[in-house]
């Protein structure tokens, strides 16, 4: 593993980064990073086109967490499962702080997040955002399937960038630049398992509470927290870099 990159180094190789492919992109990160970066799937299709990328690199430097909110879809966890068997791997999941899950519901029920965009940030929050934080602890870099043409509030991420949001470590998009086509392209050509809910409208996957089928005419992410309008359609995970904000 070569020696890890300064920040003022890693400002000089994002731009190279920008004119690489997806594959060269994952290579150079599990290359200079090892085990010390690691992908952070929700086991969407962009999430099991860069396994399967990855896997073709070098499964030994593979390394995958999942935030298990508690509140996904059965056929979430069964997609978790088949991709784990299918490549051998094994996902490492963190699961939210019982005492902040009690306390909030407690104080607020179990289907906090359709009272208000303020309730529904607390469940996003403690159930995702705070296990991220652990998440990445450990980490110096993470990977992600964040795509520019996604919503606006991601039109302008790069391959990689400098995450202050997370103590400064590597945030890498190896996809930012590929459209919906390429990615499901990729999925058929490459016989990737997929989560069976997309063969039945769903495009976005979150939680089973917040995620609906959609139909074709509709934004990609129009299924996600359906009932709120005129909101940033993030749940905190993927903070504006430059704004460090994730409003609109
Ligand atoms: S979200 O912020 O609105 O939930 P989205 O579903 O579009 O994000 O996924 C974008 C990327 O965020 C995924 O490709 C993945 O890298 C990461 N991500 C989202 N949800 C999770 C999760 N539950 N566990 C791990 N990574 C996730
Ligand atoms: Fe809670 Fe919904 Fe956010 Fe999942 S997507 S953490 S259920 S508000």
């Amino acid at each position: 593993m070569e020696l890890k990159p300064t920040v003022h180094q890693l400002k000089q190789i994002a731009l190279q980064m920008e004119n690489k492919s997806a594959e060269e992109v994952l290579r150079w990160a599990m290359d200079t990073y090892g085990l010390r970066i690691a992908l952070a799937s929700s086991f969407g299709p962009e999430d099991i086109v860069l396994i399967n990328i990855m896997i073709k690199i070098d499964k030994k430097k593979t390394r995958i967490f999942t935030l298990d909110t508690g509140r996904l879809n059965q056929e979430t966890y069964d997609l978790m499962d088949t991709i784990s068997k299918k490549y051998d791997i094994r996902i490492e999941v963190f699961f939210p702080e019982h005492k902040e899950i009690e306390e909030m519901v407690q104080a607020k029920g179990m289907n906090l997040m359709y009272e208000s965009v303020e309730n529904r940030k607390l469940c996003c929050e403690i159930r995702k955002v705070h296990s991220l934080k652990r998440a990445l602890n450990k980490l110096d870099g993470w990977i992600t399937g964040l795509r520019r043409e996604q919503f606006i509030t991601r039109a302008h991420i790069k391959k990689l960038e400098i995450d202050a949001a997370h103590g400064n470590i590597v945030k890498i998009n190896p996809l930012a630049d590929w459209t919906n086509e390429m990615v499901w392209g990729y999925i058929r050509e490459n016989n990737v398992p997929y989560n069976r809910l997309h063969d039945i409208g769903y495009v976005s996957i979150g939680c089973e509470p917040c995620t609906r089928a959609i139909e074709p005419n509709e934004d990609p992410r129009s299924g996600r927290w359906w009932w709120e309008k005129g909101t940033a359609k993030e749940c905190g995970l993927h903070l504006d870099p430059i704004r460090q904000s994730n409003k609109k």
